[in-house]
């Protein structure tokens, strides 16, 4: 039975690449390491639990012996690897944070690995999960592609840059069979309410105000979380050993346009007159270093291994506010007690 490790499974993302990996390979053992941050929750993936298949590990992949340890007591075959402090805002005000999870973590499980597989290297894998911010910020025209050069702007992006780095330089120096993809924005089910589109509708919902950083001009290409992990599946099935893929929904969205779709969508489904929530949009400092615009151009694994987005935006977004509204619980218990503080830090001073 082949042993893939998944990081950060407890996350937004990696929940739902657990599930669909949890669900498609029965006869695999799904490892889901993770350190439960804030942004960490074992309530994402109370549906499947209970597999047989599926086993919770509970550590920190800062932690270097504890994870040589895991990779000696389950011998893994494949890493695909999520786990990462995900939010730009947080990076301003915590950088180091950042360069322990996303660059030390990395490299501990790219050593771990590398030590494990002992330069056999038939059906491994090291699947590292990455950002097009690591591309830096486009103007109005053109996209990120593959060759573009890095030229990452905040520290989260500066931290993702360096793991995508030291990720290529094992394959360079040590031949570690690796891949990587850099992904747009996601949205969907389970996004912790830091990010813009849960954290708005979770306004909206207890009638606060919309906090738009700037103008709300910058744009962002926004993928259904679910077909990322539609397309970390088909990457892990087909992809190249050695090549990267960007991955993105063909779909830009100028901040203000978005949040006025996202109002318009919330009051339809809770009954609001309409216009009531856009009256709650609130112009505010703008973010340190905010990167205009992202684009992604997702030609490569469109062509060459075949995925495409399933979802158009407008049913995405429908999707993801009912799953808010029906998962109000779930919403509540991750903005009581310390999101309180965290909000209070960020949104203070923005005024
Ligand atoms: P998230 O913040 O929702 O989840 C991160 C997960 O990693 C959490 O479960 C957390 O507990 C875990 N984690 C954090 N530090 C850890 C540590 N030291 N040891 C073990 N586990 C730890 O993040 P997300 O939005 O689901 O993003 C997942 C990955 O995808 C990240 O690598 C991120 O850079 C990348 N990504 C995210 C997006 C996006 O729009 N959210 C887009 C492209 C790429
Ligand atoms: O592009 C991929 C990246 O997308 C991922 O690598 C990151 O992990 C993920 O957090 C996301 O980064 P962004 O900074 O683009 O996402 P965020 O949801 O924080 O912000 C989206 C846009 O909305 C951005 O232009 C900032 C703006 N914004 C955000 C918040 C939280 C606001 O105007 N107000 C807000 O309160």
């Amino acid at each position: 039975m082949k042993n893939i490790l998944i990081t950060g499974g407890a996350g937004f993302i990696g929940s739902h690449v657990v599930r669909l990996f949890v669900n498609e390979y029965k006869d695999r053992q799904i490892f889901n390491l993770d350190k439960l941050t804030y942004a960490g929750n074992l309530e994402n993936l109370t549906d499947i639990e209970n597999k047989s298949n599926y086993t919770f590990i509970k550590g920190d992949i800062v932690d270097g012996s504890f994870i040589d340890e895991i990779f000696e007591k389950y011998n893994f075959d494949t890493v695909i690897h999520l786990a990462a402090e995900s939010h730009v805002d947080r990076s301003i005000t915590n950088p180091l944070e950042f360069i322990h999870t996303n660059i030390v973590g990395t490299v501990n499980l790219l050593n771990a690995s590398k030590k494990q597989w002992d330069g056999s290297f038939t059906d491994k894998l090291f699947y590292h999960i990455s950002t097009d911010e690591v591309y830096g910020s486009l103007d109005d025209g053109g996209f990120f592609f593959e060759n573009t050069p890095y030229d990452p702007q905040s520290p989260y992006s500066a931290s993702k840059a360096s793991s995508d780095h030291f990720v290529r330089a094992y394959q360079n120096t040590f031949g570690l069979p690796v891949i990587i993809s850099n992904c747009s924005n996601n949205y969907g089910p389970n996004q912790f309410p830091e990010k813009l589109i849960p954290l708005f509708i979770n306004n909206i919902l207890h009638e606060k105000s919309l906090p738009v950083y700037g103008k709300g001009e910058n744009v962002r290409d926004w993928l259904y979380v679910v077909d990322h992990a539609k397309a970390i599946h088909t990457i892990f099935q087909k992809g190249k050993v050695g090549e990267t893929y960007n991955i993105g929904g063909f779909n830009e969205w100028k901040n203000l346009d978005l949040i006025k779709v996202l109002c318009k969508v919330v009051d339809e489904k809770i009954g609001n007159s309409p216009g009531t929530s856009e009256k709650l949009i609130t112009y505010v400092k703008d973010r340190a270093g905010h990167d205009l615009r992202y684009a992604i151009d997702a030609n490569k694994i469109m062509n060459e291994l075949g995925w495409e987005p399933s979802l158009q935006f407008e049913e995405g977004i429908g999707k993801t506010v009912d799953w808010y509204l029906e998962n109000k619980e779930w919403l509540e218990r991750v903005t009581s007690g310390t999101y309180l503080d965290y909000y209070k830090e960020q949104y203070q001073n923005r005024k």
